[in-house]
């Protein structure tokens, strides 16, 4: 089975959906074969990764296999990335799009927290990781993608709501998500720092706090604050290009810290 892993924190616009997407392309530069699924009905990871969204089209998405509750639902939804570059097919989408809100409805029902974990069973088992893009709460969708992860990486900013945020995430995991979830082998295995802003004495600061509050589970580098990085992100390509070249450097030793923390049996 492929390795799991939750991108999570309770906070919008940290860069959940960039570190997952470049955590992915690093892996696949590296030869790992990823699977990313977007748990955010805004479907940001499916844009990213060059999925064309086709109102006209009946294409199918992660909403699908959850709401079939069925092992096995996901790999019906499963479609190549838009990516053009070598290593493009080492990654696969579980897409998202809006639809995705209607399994919020579901969340009062017995066991629905095991539809995620249910849809990718025997689904994965030929793949290295398997990277979930959770949306900015920790309620219903999120759940589902931490009940099926064996691990979780937190992705923040140096800023106190973020902060403030990632140690809810903690707290929700450590304290007590292995109950709730009933995932009690979960794991947080590191907190990534994102755009952040070398000239700012407050982020500093703020990048400093995050150390001593998780200590050793920050992840090196830290990613800084980069706008070619925003244009590669918004235009839904891959690193590739001497223009994101400082980006791609820090993503590729990022990947290195991933594949230590998180390593593959
Ligand atoms: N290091 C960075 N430098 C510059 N821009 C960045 C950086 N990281 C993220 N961004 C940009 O910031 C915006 C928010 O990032 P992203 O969508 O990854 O955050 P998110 O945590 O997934 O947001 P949401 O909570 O809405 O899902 C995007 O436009 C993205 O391209
Ligand atoms: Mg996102």
């Amino acid at each position: 089975m492929a390795r799991r892993v939750a991108m999570v924190n309770n906070k919008g616009g940290v860069g959940k959906t960039t570190s997952t997407v470049r955590v992915a392309e690093g892996l696949a530069k590296a030869g790992k074969r990823v699977l990313v699924i977007d748990l955010d009905p805004q479907g940001n990871a499916s844009q990213m990764l060059g999925w064309d969204f086709d109102p006209a089209e009946k294409q199918p998405t992660i909403s699908q296999a959850i709401k079939a509750d069925r092992e096995g639902a996901a790999r019906d939804v499963i479609q190549p990335i838009g990516w053009e570059c070598d290593y493009a097919d080492r990654i696969t989408l579980a897409p998202a799009r809006l639809t995705l809100e209607n399994r919020m409805s579901e969340a009062g029902i017995a066991g629905a927290w095991r539809r995620l974990e249910k849809a990718l069973e025997g689904v994965d088992d030929a793949l290295d990781y398997t990277l979930i893009d959770c949306p900015p709460s920790l309620f219903h969708l999120t759940q589902l993608g931490l009940a099926a992860a064996h691990d979780a990486v937190i992705v923040t900013e140096a800023d106190i709501y973020a902060i403030d945020a990632a140690k809810r995430v903690r707290d929700f995991i450590t304290a007590k998500g292995p109950k709730d979830l009933a995932n009690p082998t979960l794991s947080l295995r590191g907190v990534i720092i994102n755009a952040f802003n070398e000239q700012t004495v407050r982020q500093s600061e703020q990048r400093d706090s995050v150390r001593r509050i998780f200590g050793d589970l920050v992840w090196d580098p830290i990613v800084k604050f980069r706008e070619a990085l925003a244009t590669g992100n918004n235009n839904a390509i891959p690193l590739t290009e001497s223009r994101f070249s400082e980006s791609r450097a820090t993503y590729e030793l990022l990947t290195q810290t991933f594949l230590k923390e998180i390593p593959l049996p």
